[in-house]
């Protein structure tokens, strides 16, 4: 029916998502599904459908009723985007509890959790008891999709990841909320990304994904705000796994790039005012920046990574994580400035040195990945370096430096600097 383009019934729709969750769909099924509905797409009445079904596939966390207003984010991916690692712990250390599923890298995006499983020893796998425990202990906890919370979306965003099947509205809004309504959170505030190095790649298909988003938080009683955010570069300097938690460690030390900051208040703001009485987006923001720079954010990130297992001592000293054994500097290829990033092929260039999957059961390399020396706008010179990369094996640094130097652009004039946050749509 959805290959004809027609619309599902709510009885095959909650078919559907059964059969996928109890294992009895095929890999080849779920894959046409997801084909056929990239295609042809879904009316609203579908996709309310499909993420209440897909929300109920699990067990749905039942948290404490009597703990306070929780609160959770999500991005629906972007290259560099390390927020989760700075947001939660801002939010928490303001009062406000975060109780976050996360997921891993999907396409060219990277993930979370496999951000966080480059800290040695860190559990991203905590039952639903330890994972409210772990958030009245610390305020804080982030897991995957484990036991048995949204296991639908777990199959269909597997592989979704390597079917090229994960930029489809409908797909996108139902993932996203799906984990979203199971953890149990009270607030919801949706970082939706736009441009080269999102699913989204223009202001109008993001805010279509917004809206939809938006209204099927508030349907299920959660109030849901979504801030549109650019993502025509890299989020930061550091793209892959390992890289990333030490640029997201910097940041919640007062240091770090200024885009990273930027977003980070943005939203962590966000999630303060849903969460908090009488408390402005201004004001929100204005007690993130304060958490960042009295270092209360970083001491709770220190307690989730030791409430959930990890080695503090990568936190304390990120000199431990390690550097792949292959490195190479790429190099302007001209004069002038640098003016655009087509930076979808940056995540994949970052895929190919290690850092995601090229199949459902890839391992990651967690030190693989780009730094980059040089930004949109920033002035370069031939010759001199404007990234580097590093991978496991010779064969992967150069399949990935060749792909990223396919990615830069260059200009005579100054270029225009794209924006970061780009609208809010409540
Ligand atoms: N994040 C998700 O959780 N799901 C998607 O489909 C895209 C981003």
């Amino acid at each position: 029916a959805k290959k004809r383009g027609n619309a599902l019934s709510e009885a095959q729709i909650r078919f559907f998502v059964r059969e996928v969750a109890s294992d009895r769909a095929s890999d080849a099924q779920i894959a046409a599904f997801c084909m056929a509905t990239l295609l042809r797409g879904m009316t609203d009445e579908e996709c309310f459908i499909l993420t209440d079904a897909m929300a109920k596939s699990g067990e749905l966390c039942r948290r404490p009723s009597a703990e306070g207003v929780f609160a959770d984010k999500h991005s629906t991916g972007g290259v560099g985007d390390k927020t989760t690692l700075i947001v939660g712990p801002i939010v928490a250390a303001c009062g406000v509890p975060v109780a976050k599923m996360s997921g891993r890298g999907l396409g060219f995006t990277g993930g979370t959790l496999d951000k966080l499983e480059s800290i040695s020893g860190f559990r991203i796998d905590l039952s639903a008891e330890e994972f409210f425990e772990t958030v009245k202990k610390t305020g804080i906890s982030v897991i995957g999709q484990t036991g048995n919370l949204a296991p639908a979306d777990k199959l269909l965003y597997a592989l979704r990841d390597v079917t090229a099947t994960v930029d489809s509205i409908p797909l996108i809004a139902a993932s996203v909320m799906s984990k979203k309504l199971a953890a149990g959170s009270d607030k919801i505030v949706l970082d939706v990304t736009t441009g080269s190095g999102a699913f989204m790649k223009n202001t109008r298909d993001a805010k279509k994904l917004a809206k939809h988003m938006v209204a099927i938080g508030n349907h299920a009683g959660k109030e849901t705000v979504a801030i549109l955010t650019g993502m025509e570069e890299p989020l930061g300097f550091a793209i892959g796994n390992n890289m990333e938690v030490k640029e997201a460690i910097e940041v919640l030390k007062g240091d770090g790039p200024e885009d990273v900051k930027e977003v980070s208040v943005a939203l962590a703001g966000m999630m303060l005012s849903l969460g908090l009485e009488n408390v402005s987006h201004s004001q929100g923001k204005r007690m993130a920046k304060k958490a960042l720079s009295s270092g209360q954010a970083f001491e709770k990130f220190k307690e989730m990574v030791q409430a959930q297992g990890g080695d503090i001592r990568y936190v304390e000293h990120p000199e431990f994580f390690e550097r792949d054994a292959f490195e190479g500097e790429v190099l302007a290829a001209e004069d002038g400035f640098l003016s655009g990033m087509d930076t979808e092929k940056i995540g994949v260039a970052a895929g190919l040195l290690g850092a995601g999957r090229e199949t459902k059961d890839s391992v990651i390399d967690m030190s693989a990945g780009i730094y980059l020396k040089k930004k949109i706008g920033d002035t370069v010179k031939k010759g001199e370096p404007i990234a580097i990369c590093y991978a496991g094996t010779k064969e992967k640094l150069n399949r990935g430096m060749a792909m990223f130097e396919s990615s830069i652009r260059y200009s005579k004039e100054a270029p225009r600097i794209p924006k970061l946050i780009v609208d809010i749509i409540r």
